[in-house]
């Protein structure tokens, strides 16, 4: 490619991704220490998001400003996007502006038509397909719990969306042995299991997708989790869904069956839902969160866990933006 694009992680070789990984390991230790290199300053990044976002918007201002980079936060009310005016001639305009562009949306074909008419490295901050940003944090949160080179990992519920084709996509490039466990019907495309399955062929990486519970948890070092109906979904499904992916939920019963007592449960977050029905299952817990996808109880005794994931999506947003404007690899 002739712009260090962002996409999704199948366009990087698994020495590519290790290096992110990597990058965003130097630049927290380097935060940390209190000496951070300003390598971004008086560029300008261009943040689309027609989504909402609390976690990938704030990691990529906090970024860019711990970087000395400036960004312009556009959503479809207050731009032309998304109504007005095409992606292509959005990404046409803002290539004449900004350094680089992100986008947050619908289709990864809306992020490929910027990419393709910008001119500057175009970011994926979650489509309907990936969620990159969302698996890079996810590989040094597990790294930095987990002596292990080659983790293993499940993730469980909705195991067709986003975060889950990340996690399969990001952890055969790791190496990792990652299962993703759901019902038929909520399982990952073919194209995205073959996918994966040429990326593990050459890193031995083992991945496994199934239906039965104990069979996909078994000696697993992390459970992951995600919301059972995803942005961009009408709330109609809800119910159904809960039907189908009860079984599937992060408790304490799926944390033994791994038969690991060190085990860790994680979430990428928002875990709070607001289901916009009035189902019986809408029940609040102290915190707020409804418990559909984990417990509270485990979600509790993971907490620390979950929230290194949430701040560690800050350091790899920073390690992308660094590697897309700069070229500086780990
Ligand atoms: N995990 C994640 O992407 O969170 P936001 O939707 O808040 O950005
Ligand atoms: N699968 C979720 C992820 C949110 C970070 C969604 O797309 O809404």
């Amino acid at each position: 490619m002739d712009q260090r694009h962002f996409l999704r992680e199948a366009d990087f070789t698994p020495a590519q991704w290790h290096s992110l990984v990597n990058l965003s390991a130097f630049l927290k230790a380097e935060r940390r220490a209190g000496n951070e290199q300003q390598r971004l300053l008086g560029r300008t990044i261009a943040l689309i998001f027609e989504k909402t976002s609390t976690r990938t918007r704030s990691a990529f201002e906090v970024a860019a400003a711990h970087q000395g980079a400036a960004t312009t936060y556009l959503d479809s009310r207050g731009s032309q996007i998304g109504h007005k005016e095409s992606i292509p001639d959005t990404a046409r305009v803002l290539g004449r502006m900004y350094d680089a562009i992100e986008y947050r949306g619908f289709g990864q074909e809306r992020v490929s038509e910027l990419a393709a008419y910008a001119g500057v490295p175009v970011l994926n901050g979650l489509t309907d397909e990936w969620h990159p940003t969302q698996s890079l944090c996810d590989m040094l949160t597990m790294a930095e719990h987990c002596g292990k080179e080659r983790i293993s990992y499940a993730y469980l519920g909705d195991a067709r969306n986003n975060v889950a084709n990340s996690l399969l996509v990001a952890g055969a490039l790791m190496g990792h042995d990652v299962r993703l466990v759901g019902p038929s019907g909520l399982q990952p495309e073919a194209e995205v299991v073959a996918l994966a399955e040429g990326i593990a062929a050459e890193t031995g990486a083992t991945l496994r997708v199934t239906d039965n519970v104990a069979e996909g948890v078994a000696d697993c070092d992390f459970l992951h989790t995600d919301v059972w109906v995803s942005m961009g979904e009408p709330a109609e499904v809800w119910e159904e869904r809960i039907e189908q992916l009860s079984p599937y939920q992060v408790n304490a019963a799926a944390m033994a069956a791994t038969g690991n007592d060190q085990v860790k449960a994680m979430h990428c977050l928002p875990a709070y839902h607001d289901l916009g029905t009035t189902l019986a299952q809408e029940v609040h817990d102290s915190t707020g969160r409804t418990e559909l996808e984990i417990t509270h109880e485990v979600f509790e005794a993971n907490a620390e866990v979950i929230f290194d994931q949430a701040e560690n999506r800050m350091h790899s947003i920073k390690a992308v933006l660094v590697w897309a404007l700069t070229g500086e690899t780990a």
